[in-house]
């Protein structure tokens, strides 16, 4: 918060849109007269003519419904994001070990109907024709993720060539297609094998991942130029070691989960030193993160400066060490006795720096000033009316992608920055004729990037947006029951069909904004 920047720098924002360009030299008022003139000196004939005639005025205005307008930098990367286990299935092809997600998903009662990712998408056989959708779109960059297991089928030890010659193709597929790779190395298919032996429960898994991370970095970084280590260490972490609903399903107590939580953000440090030592000079490297979305419930000094300090405190166990290298005073002494235990050459790790920062942003976290507090905000619990998508859990607010960048950058002045994820779950049904006209899931896009625009133009410095997802898939203990995607899935005949939100990301893309 104390870190402040110059606002909405001109040079960062290149305007492609001719109408504002001219806009801009003329003021408000005399754009005004001159659009109002030229309208007016048009002489409308009678009869059916002049009836089509104020629909033509509309379209000359610009693109209905667009919401905030502006361009995005040249060069800004739109793309989607899928993950291993969500998409991929073979999962028992090219000598690919076992993962805790495949012994999680055949556990009675763990995900809705019994649904597991054994076949998934089918992404393992079906790649090049998800590689054709997403150059159809004009996609530039594709957000994938490396299922540990195919490379070391127990985590460590001997790498599986048949799993590094896999993603060698779809890196390939990729490039052939225009479409530039971003590369997570564990989206939470963590091996079986490492599990068994503690999983992130011990410091072991830490140097394992690394490991592999850096192997695998060093065999695709002729290609991949930008690496993440982890996927929302949150979610793995909370959701599979303290409340039980993720796999491996464990609840620990406060104090063993502060450790689980320390040896993945080490796990995540190790790693970035792992790549720098095995790619090639010049690669990027960062992760991406689930950092809440902290946002001021009124747009005034004193909440906004609460949820720069919420910012900090809500993530201080994730993106907060890993910015700073250390546990905030407040972290430590709210856990007391249950902090969690480290050295100083294990922050050193942590802290390693970085070339960017992904944030996966859905749904926003309402804060305000509260001085009573000796923080000095409260997280607002939403009111039972509050709204949302089709999951439960994703609560409506395009703020959430404005804040985000915006504080983080304030806080941290990471070098670049990118949304890793956003994207919804809508209640999609195929109509008989084919297709999937999923108008909240664009209302929901519209949105949100209309709201990363408000970022960008205020010189926040968002290089990229991966869309997710690229394909309805498994979408963890929600199972096929939850449709994140902008292309529908069969999941009987694995028919993919484009619904309405891919021919708006399509449009987006083409004019590089919401227009
Ligand atoms: C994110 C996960 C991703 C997907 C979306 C909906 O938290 O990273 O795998 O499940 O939510």
């Amino acid at each position: 918060m104390s870190r402040k920047r110059d606002m909405g720098r001109p040079d960062r924002v290149v305007w492609r849109d001719r109408r504002i360009h001219l806009a801009s030299f003329l003021s408000r008022r005399s754009f005004a007269q001159l659009m109002s003139g030229m309208l007016g000196s048009l002489s409308l004939p009678r009869g059916a003519a002049a009836e089509t005639e104020p629909i033509s005025r509309i379209r000359e205005m610009g693109h209905p419904g667009s919401g905030v307008g502006g361009a995005f930098p040249e060069g800004f990367v739109w793309g989607s994001a899928t993950a291993s286990y969500q998409v991929e299935g073979g999962v028992h092809e090219g000598g690919r070990g076992k993962t805790i997600w495949d012994t999680f998903t055949h556990i009675p009662g763990t995900i809705a109907h019994g649904d597991t990712g054994d076949v998934a998408d089918d992404s393992y056989h079906r790649y090049k024709e998800d590689v054709a959708i997403m150059k159809a779109l004009g996609l530039k960059g594709c957000r994938f993720s490396v299922a540990w297991s195919r490379i070391f089928p127990n985590g460590a030890g001997a790498p599986n060539q048949a799993g590094v010659d896999y993603y060698n193709r779809v890196v390939d597929e990729l490039l052939g297609a225009g479409i530039e790779p971003y590369c997570t190395l564990f989206h939470w298919d963590l091996p079986q094998a490492l599990e068994d032996k503690g999983g992130w429960q011990s410091r072991d898994t830490s140097q394992a991942f690394a490991d592999y991370a850096g192997y695998t970095g060093g065999v695709l970084s002729d290609r991949v130029k930008h690496f993440m280590t982890m996927n929302e260490i949150r979610s793995f972490t909370e959701l599979g070691y303290s409340e039980g609903r993720f796999a491996p399903g464990i609840k620990l107590n406060t104090g063993r989960f502060a450790q689980v939580n320390h040896w993945a953000v080490l796990g995540h440090g190790l790693a970035v030193g792992a790549l720098r030592a095995s790619t090639k000079a010049g690669t990027q490297i960062g992760l991406a993160d689930n950092a809440q979305a902290t946002c001021p419930v009124l747009d005034t000094a004193e909440h906004v400066k609460a949820a720069g300090i919420a910012m900090r405190e809500q993530n201080a166990q994730y993106l907060t060490v890993i910015l700073e290298g250390r546990y905030t005073e407040g972290y430590l002494k709210r856990l007391g006795k249950d902090a969690p235990k480290f050295t100083p050459e294990e922050m050193k790790a942590i802290g390693s720096p970085l070339d960017f920062v992904g944030l996966n942003v859905y749904q926003p976290t309402w804060v305000m000033a509260d001085p009573a507090q000796e923080i000095g905000y409260t997280v607002v619990k939403d009111p039972a009316s509050y709204p949302h998508m089709a999951s439960p859990w994703l609560t409506v607010g395009p703020e959430a992608i404005y804040w985000s960048p915006k504080l983080v950058s304030e806080l941290w002045g990471p070098k670049a920055l990118y949304i890793t994820e956003n994207g919804c779950s809508s209640a999609d049904v195929l109509t008989a004729d084919g297709r999937v006209l999923d108008t909240d899931r664009v209302m929901y896009l519209r949105n949100y990037i209309g709201q990363l625009q408000r970022a960008v133009a205020e010189g926040m410095p968002v290089k990229g947006y991966f869309l997710w997802s690229l394909l309805d898939n498994f979408e963890w203990a929600d199972g096929y029951g939850k449709r994140f995607g902008i292309t529908y899935v069969d999941f009987k005949t694995q028919k993919r069909t484009p619904k309405l939100s891919s021919e708006f990301y399509k449009n987006l893309i083409g004019r590089n904004g919401l227009g």
